[in-house]
């Protein structure tokens, strides 16, 4: 469905038509690399699959905030679902249309919410009663309307990791559906609130539609009991979770998720939204990192238990997901090098045993080899920490033959800027050239 952003050429692992070596030696590594063109076909193909529908896709900002990656989303048009006011600020820093922003999350603050409605958000995705009754004060003392949707809790079974389902009543976020009703009839009757849509988010990495067209079924029930009480609901926002593919799993079906989204919505007045994120960008993006030190096992015979460790320049600071979910990534070579492949582990060097980017994977590792690990364009940097004083990794962009850094290494000095005051007089003159940088 859509293109392969990285590719072996002539034997070298490819960023479009960058190679990647040449990338390492100009930027250094770790450094996660993004294809646009990867972006924007994915784009492309989502919308291809919604064809017919009214629909718009708000990007997930949280799966990689980059500015330049909103940005490219943004040129495309698209709208932007986001999670705080910081990610309010990334989205209009690159001229994205506040109109079509959407703010969902459990815990908005005072100051976040007045900052959506300044800016005169899309449509606040609210997530309790006490939420809806902040809200509407604070439109109150703005003299301002703010557009309302319920996130409603569908209790379906997104059949995915437990960190990441949402759609269930044990789950945090959201309202029952038994309890939406009343909020929307207190926000039908606020003068300072106005209904446009209802929504749910049911879970990240859903392989299947099939939860998700159940969860669209229960919330069109209610559209339907709210309608026969006059309150209208504009737009049906069935959040992200499309699911992309890490080892072998398939890709999420987007073309059977359009079509049943066609028939269930052919003779209603209902605009679609989506919030993907994973699905735009996560094949998108790898992380490039060097092999520091190889350490295979003594004698493999002697002892089952025996491993081989690849420790390399990234770590669970830059991609957390291993360690948090379990989760696979493919890791490749660069080039291929001319020995015998063997089981490695591909360990950072934070000192956690929990520091891994992958185990037991057969490969082919000389010292200082090159190696990609895959689906790394969401959900990595974004989570990335300072843990073990490491500076997160560099960003750059590939568009075609050209490259671009669309985020410095972080430095010492960075890193050290926020805490030098609360050092004694006497050592706050520390000369900062001494870090380096
Ligand atoms: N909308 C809402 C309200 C969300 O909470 C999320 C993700 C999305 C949309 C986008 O979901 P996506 O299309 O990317 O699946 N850190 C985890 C994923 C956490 C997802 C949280 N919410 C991971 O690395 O797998």
């Amino acid at each position: 469905m859509t293109m392969t952003a990285f590719e072996f050429r002539d034997g070298v692992l490819h960023a479009e038509d960058v190679p990647l070596t040449t990338i390492a030696e100009q930027f250094g590594t770790p450094t996660f690399v993004y294809s646009q063109g990867y972006f924007e076909q994915r784009y492309a193909a989502l919308r291809a699959a919604l064809d017919g529908i009214d629909h718009e896709l708000c990007y997930a900002v949280k799966a990689n905030s980059n500015l330049s990656v909103l940005h490219t989303f943004a040129q495309l048009g698209a709208g932007f679902d986001i999670v705080s006011g910081g990610e309010l600020q990334r989205v209009l820093t690159v001229g994205g249309d506040p109109a079509r922003v959407l703010f969902s999350g459990v815990g908005k603050t005072v100051a976040e919410i007045d900052l959506a409605l300044k800016h005169q958000i899309g449509c606040f995705n609210v997530e309790s009663a006490e939420e809806l009754e902040r809200l509407a004060a604070r439109a109150a003392l703005l003299h301002t309307i703010a557009p309302v949707s319920i996130r409603v809790n569908p209790n379906v079974d997104a059949a995915t990791h437990p960190y990441i389902s949402t759609g269930l009543k044990t789950n945090k976020f959201g309202v029952p559906a038994e309890q939406a009703p009343a909020l929307y009839r207190f926000a039908a009757a606020h003068p300072a609130l106005r209904v446009v849509g209802i929504d749910c988010h049911i879970g990240s990495q859903i392989a299947d539609p099939a939860p998700l067209l159940e969860a669209m079924n229960n919330l069109l029930a209610l559209v339907d009991n709210l309608a026969a009480e006059g309150i209208v609901i504009e737009h049906l926002d069935l959040g992200g979770g499309l699911g992309v593919t890490y080892d072998d799993e398939p890709d999420f079906a987007a073309g059977a998720y359009g079509a049943a989204l066609r028939t269930a919505l052919k003779d209603r007045h209902l605009k679609l939204l989506l919030e993907p994120g994973r699905f735009l960008v996560a094949n998108g993006g790898v992380l490039l990192t060097r092999i520091e030190y190889l350490k295979p096992a003594a004698d493999a015979a002697s002892d089952g238990d025996a491993k081989n460790f690849a420790i390399v320049d990234a770590a669970m600071n830059d991609l957390i997901r291993p360690a948090l979910y379990q989760a696979h990534h493919g890791i490749e070579t660069v080039q291929p090098a001319a020995v015998d492949a063997r089981r490695w582990d591909i360990v950072g060097p934070v000192c956690e045993s929990g520091d891994f980017l992958a185990k037991d994977r057969l490969l082919a590792l000389e010292s200082a080899s090159l190696l990609a690990v895959h689906s790394a364009g969401a959900y990595g940097m974004v989570q990335s920490s300072n843990y073990n004083t490491r500076g997160r990794a560099a960003e750059v962009m590939v568009n075609g033959a050209t490259v671009r850094r669309i985020r410095h290494r972080e430095t010492v000095r960075d890193q050290i800027a926020l805490e030098l005051d609360g050092l004694p007089a006497s050592v706050f003159d520390v000369d900062l050239r001494q870090t380096g940088s």
